[in-house]
């Protein structure tokens, strides 16, 4: 009986979930303190945040902020690096910096960034938790795709990042990330909804590498936000894949309207 009375209230905080992802509002759940949350069955990571921080600001410092590889160097404000910690267990990887991104060199500031913090929250997580950053360190002008020869300067930083971090997962938002990530020409709603790997290496097939699940780019939900319900079964393996719990209660957070 018991038993049973638990698997109806965890259904019912899985549609919960999803319908606030969904753009309801009215039925607002909340982030569990941290004992509750995450890690089932995994055990601690022998990762020393202090040093990956170190090696990170060292490649920002002394590659990213200077870094001159190619045009979008001329129309910048400044670099946008990523942040978050250094040691995550999730890695989210975005297209390139915008506006706001580009005024505040930080990554997933503005609109897009709202409803990214929104669905890491939703996650059980915080931004503080999960490190955030973009395959291109610069913003292009008028906030277009990058283009391929901008993704092949950038990406050797966006390598050393995750080399670094060493994540357990990486989350992939929108085409561009996925396809670098990949190394493939596959439309993101091919992509999105399954596992599939990032060589270290650069190389597919060679050498050490990181399970990626590719999603939907907030920006993208924002304009079709009838897809998020797709983008929140993603976020679901994901949570999934890393033995994350969702929220158990109000947090009064919302996803705004659909
Ligand atoms: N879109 C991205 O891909 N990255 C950002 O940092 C902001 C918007």
């Amino acid at each position: 009986m018991v038993e049973a009375v638990e698997q109806i209230r965890a259904a019912l905080r899985q549609q919960f979930l999803s319908d606030r992802l969904l753009g309801v509002t009215s039925l607002p759940v909340s982030i569990p303190p941290p004992a509750h949350r995450g890690r089932r069955g995994a055990p601690p990571r022998a990762v020393d945040a202090a040093a990956n921080a170190e090696r990170l600001r060292v490649l920002d410092e002394t590659q990213v902020r200077g870094c001159r590889k190619c045009g979008l160097c001329e129309t910048r404000t400044q670099t946008v690096f990523g942040q978050g910690n250094p040691a995550a267990r999730l890695v989210f990887v975005g297209e390139a910096p915008g506006f706001d991104e580009d005024k505040q060199g930080l990554a997933f500031v503005g609109p897009a960034g709202q409803l990214l913090t929104r669905m890491i929250i939703a996650m059980g997580l915080s931004r503080e938790e999960v490190y955030i950053c973009n395959v291109v360190k610069c913003r292009p002008p008028e906030n277009r795709t990058p283009l391929a020869d901008e993704i092949l300067s950038c990406s050797p930083y966006l390598r050393e990042q995750l080399s670094v971090i060493q994540p357990e997962l990486i989350v992939a938002l929108g085409a561009p990330a996925a396809k670098t990530l990949l190394n493939t020409t596959q439309s993101i709603g091919k992509l999105r909804g399954q596992f599939h790997e990032f060589y270290l290496s650069g190389v597919t097939g060679d050498g050490p590498s990181i399970p990626v699940l590719p999603t939907y780019h907030p920006a993208y939900l924002l304009r079709s936000p009838e897809e998020k319900g797709k983008s929140w079964a993603d976020l679901q393996m994901a949570m999934a894949r890393l033995g994350l719990m969702p929220p158990q209660r109000d947090s009064g957070v919302s996803l705004g309207k659909a």
